[in-house]
This record gives structure tokens, sequence and C-alpha cells, in this order.
């Protein structure tokens, strides 16, 4: 089996300790010979600044670049609050993610049954709720120019962020989600605010005439932003796919999560265009939830979103479905079984910390794996 590259950001806070629990999954794949993973190891965050001044160094971009995938783990904390702009933490992520050109972030929001009453909504809300939001990642107010803030004639500041789309980087994002809705439930829910919004215009637009000239068997809705979060905690079960911005994306997003019961639920992939040569994408894999530094170091961080992260990675990057569909399950039989880390526990349950969730997991996946 020719070796699969994958490079390794834990970053900061719990980054480490969930990326540890993956470590182990890696591990025993490969002693099995079920998989021929190359690992490396790299800084990113603030622990990147400290050793290099930068959030990122080169030679650790150089490598993403290079590597099959990336798994990330978190980034940030209040050490870090005061560095310069360009070298706070999340910059590192930033970076990754527009130079390797991962243009499509897929956040599937999963909710266990298991875990349905570790939602702040109704268990009949959320229970069995299997959504998708594909949130664009490299355009839109993150990234368009200027962005700055200058000072006025009269003293006064004035900051710009510059909201920008072109068609191009509509569709594309576009076709990741009306394809991954046909092998899903066939619908696609396009969030904009094209009632105030020029970008939102052009992008309501183009996802349209996407639908209709190349995807006629994906039924296509369009929601406003605002009303889509409403409706997220109203009735989630009504969406599959929900195709939005980066920025409405990055909201969206968090409301997902906590649809699933917690934070520490939400993996997500990032993925670049097919190579022209060979086909595969670039990609980086990472839990939605932060760095977490208040409970870094504690046992408390639940590794489940890292270790979803991974199977992402086995699904999208390495065509291993069979494998990443048993780790999902391995996940689900753990929370069936009542095991829980603090994040997902009712009050007054036992909880068990990150190695405990990481160990129980992966007994599973080997009961499954045979
Ligand atoms: C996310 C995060 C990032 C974002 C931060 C860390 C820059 O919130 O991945 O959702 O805003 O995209
Ligand atoms: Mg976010």
């Amino acid at each position: 089996m020719a070796k699969n590259s994958l490079f390794l950001l834990p970053g900061d806070g719990i980054g480490p300790e969930i990326m540890a629990e993956v470590e182990t999954i890696i591990a025993f794949l490969n002693g099995k010979g079920l998989t021929d993973f190359s690992l490396d190891r790299g800084l990113v965050g603030g622990c990147a600044y400290d050793a290099h001044g930068a959030a990122i160094s080169e030679a650790d971009m150089a490598k993403a670049l290079a590597a099959d995938a990336v798994l990330f783990g978190a980034v940030g904390g209040p050490k870090w609050d005061s560095v310069p702009y360009n070298c706070r933490p999340e910059a590192g992520l930033l970076r990754l993610r527009k130079d390797l050109g991962l243009f499509a972030n897929l956040r599937p929001a999963i909710c266990y049954p298991a875990l349905a009453d570790a939602s702040s909504l109704k268990r009949e809300v959320v229970e069995g709720l299997d959504i998708l939001i594909v949130r664009e990642l490299t355009g839109g107010v993150y990234f368009g120019e200027p962005k700055e803030i200058v000072t006025l004639e009269n003293g006064e500041k004035r900051a710009v962020d510059t909201q920008v789309y072109t068609t191009h980087e509509i569709e594309r994002i576009a076709r990741v989600a009306f394809d991954l809705a046909k092998a899903r439930n066939g619908r696609v829910s396009s969030a904009e605010k094209r009632n105030v919004m020029k970008s939102g215009v052009l992008w309501n637009q183009v996802v349209t005439k996407i639908g209709k000239e190349e995807y006629a068997d994906v039924k296509l809705d369009h929601i406003l932003a605002d009303n889509c979060a409403m409706q997220l905690v109203r009735w989630p079960k009504q969406f599959d796919v929900i195709l939005t911005d980066n920025l409405f994306g990055d909201v969206l997003s968090d409301i997902g999560a906590m649809l699933t019961g917690s934070l520490g639920m939400l993996p997500s992939a990032s993925l670049g265009a097919p190579d022209a040569a060979t086909g595969k994408r670039k990609a980086l894999y990472e839990p939605v939830h932060g760095s977490a530094p208040d409970i870094a170091g504690t046992g408390a961080a639940n590794p489940i979103a890292m270790i979803a992260s991974f199977g992402m990675a086995l699904r999208y990057s390495f065509g291993l479905i069979d494998l990443a569909g048993k780790l999902d399950d391995a996940i689900a039989r753990v929370l069936g079984k009542g095991l829980r880390t603090k994040d997902i526990a009712q009050k007054g349950e036992a909880t068990i910390d990150t190695r405990a969730m990481g160990a129980a997991i992966l007994a599973e996946f080997k009961a499954l794996v045979g």
C-alpha cells in the first residue's frame, strides 16, 4: 500500500490532547495494515508564534501543502491576546485555508439519539438530526480587500471589511453543495442576504442558474440568512444541505453545533479543487470547536469532534468509506452506552476524561473492524 501522508497540527489549548486520541487510532489502523499513514507534526497558532514569531512557519506551510491531508486541532488562547494582528493564532488557520485553496468547508451536524437531551433544544426538535452546512471558506468578508482601520482627517477612525464574491467562487461552492445533496436527500437551501447585500443578489442568481442548468434533480430553496438562523433553532430537520458564504457559514455552523448537544461534537472538512492531473483535493480536517484554554490540561476535553474529523479524512481524502462508517458507528455506540465527557453530560451523570473517551471509541472501533 502506498504511504499516505498526514500532517498533524495540534495547535493550542486542548488541541494536543484531542489530537493524541486520533494518533492512537491511526497507530491501530497502521498496525493492523488497514492503512499506511505516514505522520509528520508541526506547530500552528500561539505555539508557533512562541517558537517562530509567526502563526505558522514557512517550513510547516510547505509541509501542509505537500501532505495528502492536514489534521488540525485548535488555535488561540488568552496568552496571545495582545500579539500583533498579523501574528494572532487564527492567522495560521486562515493562511492554511487560503494558501491551500480550501474553498469548501463541510460541517455536518448530526444529533446522536443518545445525546438529544444534551442539546439546549427539546429532544423532538433535534433527535435524529442529520444536516450538512456547506460553507464557502476562502472568499467573502474574511479575505476581501480593503480590510483596514484608517484615521480620518477629523481624527476619527474608520474600519472597513469587504464582502466580495465572484461568479466563479459562487459556482464552485454551489457545485460542491449540489453534488453532496445528490448523495443525501436531494435538497439544497442557499442562505444569503439578497435583500440587503449585492453579494447576496449575485449569490442567489448564480446558485439558481447552476441548480437549473446542472442539477435539475436537486430541489433548491433560497432562504435569507437571518431566517435560516431562526429556522435552525425552530425546526432544523427541515434542512438537508445548507449552502452559504464564509461569514454566514461561520455563524450558522455554530448554531448547527449546539443542535447536536455540544460544540465538542462537530467535525469539519475543508477541501480544495480537484488537482487537474491527479484528481486529488487538498484537504484539512478540524473540529469546529476552539482551543478551550479554560479546560486545557484538565482532561475535560471531548475528543469526539477531532476523531470524527479524522473520520471525514478517511472518507473524503482516502476513500476509506467503510472504515469511516465504522468509526462513526464506534462513536455512536460509545454514546449509546452512556459514556460522556463533561460537555455532553446531563446534571448528575458520571463523566469520563478525554483519554477514557478516546480509549472507549478505539475499543468499539476495534470490535467493529474485527
Ligand atoms: C471557525 C472559526 C474560525 C472562523 C476562526 C478561528 C478564525 O470560528 O472555523 O468557525 O471564523 O472561521
Ligand atoms: Mg466559527
